[in-house]
């Protein structure tokens, strides 16, 4: 999945306050908000400032290379906050969760004393239990296991806490972890093994987000297009037909889906994302790389040959569709060779938008321990000619939408006064004047100027 700036999650003031920093994809951030809204019933306000928090948690990343040192690093700056407020009498818990939690668990209360909790990804729904173990006086606790009972029936039931912290545009984890087993990822490990919310729960939660205003949704999943959530009756349903029930909900205006993967990139999907009206026309389809044998190394199950026929079946049906993907670059044993296939494909697909990676090894990874690695100096340079290309392309796409008409979904103030920022409906970040309109409406705008990252309009109607 994409990388987004590392957020932090804010709602409103209350007597304790809890400071979150959220590293990596977009899950993290879902992740993030629904570990606030387990804290609201239990007094919990959020701070941006962790010198006046009571808890802070560091929600992280594995993905990105030196994801753990980057993490301890920030606990070390923690550190001196926790000892501050301590000797200012105000005590603060530091809280790991994450897929970095996940993959170091203990070590991390090893190597840095002044964590007190260490979660992964599956046991946030326990943080309530996990506070009181530590007012009860326990030093610390770790809770890195994949608990049997399911964490999104804790965070959904009647009971459960409400979605509170939003935008008008909102995450909502259909599926989550992986089968696939890509020689380079550690998502099977730190996520678990591919799991899909049934459906009435995702409905509920779609309904609950909708009356506090949210008209965009993103149905987020390590690979969501493999989504089979149970329907009421029992049936299994697909990420389209998931999608289809979705649109008919009153007040779901637009519908986004991430990440796929090209195997369960199924008929159904190309033929909803073409015929559903609130459905964007954005595709994120990793390929990762361009050379056959480095697929087959990589473990990603298709040729670089059924990628491109996939794309072009998917264009048949949705010829104006945003593609967006994810290279990796310097896989080990990659040549220069397998590198100008990848840089091949990429000219022949053109793509809106993409993420691109020198590969970096994730210990555990089927790959994690192939001795031929590409030299860094190569992997860099390769990667800036990947970069480059993808760039161009994203300026010519961007072009393409000049004096283009399209709906805006106002999602947040711009730097200047006045001026709102949006999305297209191909995700590109659209500027403009609109003094008299408001953040959550959907305006009609024509498209004035065009940037590589983003693009300036002016609405004409309302
Ligand atoms: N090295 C480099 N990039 C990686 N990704 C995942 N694991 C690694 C790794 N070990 C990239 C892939 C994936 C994206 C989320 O991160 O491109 O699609
Ligand atoms: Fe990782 Fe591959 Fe699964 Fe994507 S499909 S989460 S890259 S193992």
């Amino acid at each position: 999945m994409s990388d987004p700036a590392v957020k932090t999650a804010s709602i409103k003031n209350t007597a304790k306050k809890v400071f979150i920093k959220t590293y990596g994809c977009q899950m993290n951030v879902y992740d993030s908000e629904r570990m606030n809204d387990v804290l609201v019933p239990l007094g919990y306000g959020a701070t941006d400032r962790p010198e006046d928090a009571d808890l802070i948690i560091l929600n992280t990343c594995h993905i990105r290379e030196k994801a753990a040192e980057k993490v301890y690093s920030d606990i070390g700056r923690l550190k001196i906050i926790k000892q501050k407020r301590h000797d200012a009498g105000q005590d603060s818990l530091i809280a790991v969760a994450g897929c970095v939690a996940q993959a170091e668990g203990q070590e991390i209360i090893r190597r840095a004393r002044a964590v007190d909790m260490v979660f992964g990804p599956q046991t946030y729904h326990r943080l309530p239990d996990m506070l009181k173990k530590i007012a009860d006086g326990s030093k610390s606790v770790i809770e890195t296991e994949f608990p049997t009972e399911d964490k999104f029936d804790g965070l959904t039931s009647k009971a459960g806490p409400k979605r509170l912290s939003h935008g008008v545009a909102a995450f909502v984890t259909v599926q989550e972890g992986c089968d696939k087993f890509c020689a380079f990822c550690v998502v099977p490990f730190t996520r678990g093994a591919e799991f899909s919310r049934p459906v009435s729960q995702i409905e509920d939660e779609v309904h609950q987000l909708v009356k506090a205003g949210v008209r965009e949704f993103t149905l987020l999943g390590q690979n969501v297009n493999a989504y089979h959530g149970a329907d009421p009756l029992g049936n299994l349903v697909s990420l389209g037909a998931l999608l289809d029930r979705l649109e008919k909900i009153d007040g779901v205006d637009r519908l986004r889906f991430t990440t796929s993967h090209p195997r369960d990139m199924d008929d159904a999907l190309i033929e909803t994302l073409a015929k559903n009206k609130a459905v964007m026309p954005y595709l994120h389809l990793p390929v990762q790389a361009g050379s056959d044998s480095v697929l087959k190394a990589m473990n990603r199950q298709h040729s670089a040959k059924e990628y491109i026929d996939l794309i072009a079946k998917v264009r048949r049906a949705i010829p104006h569709l945003a593609l967006s993907g994810d290279f990796i670059v310097g896989f080990p044993g990659e040549t220069d060779e397998d590198f100008e296939q990848t840089m091949a494909l990429v000219r022949e697909v053109t793509y809106a938008q993409a993420y691109s990676f020198k590969y970096s090894i994730r210990p555990g990874t089927k790959a994690g321990d192939i001795k031929d690695q590409v030299p860094e100096e190569i992997k860099s340079a390769r990667l800036a000619r990947l970069q480059e290309l993808l760039l161009e392309q994203q300026l010519t796409f961007n072009e393409k939408s000049l004096n283009q008409e399209f709906d805006l979904l106002l999602e947040r103030q711009g730097r200047q006064d006045g001026q709102l920022i949006g999305r297209s409906p191909y995700l590109q970040a659209v500027h403009i004047e609109a003094k008299d309109h408001k953040i959550g409406e959907i305006v009609r705008v024509h498209v004035d100027k065009v940037g590589p990252r983003s693009l300036s309009a002016h609405i004409i109607e309302q």
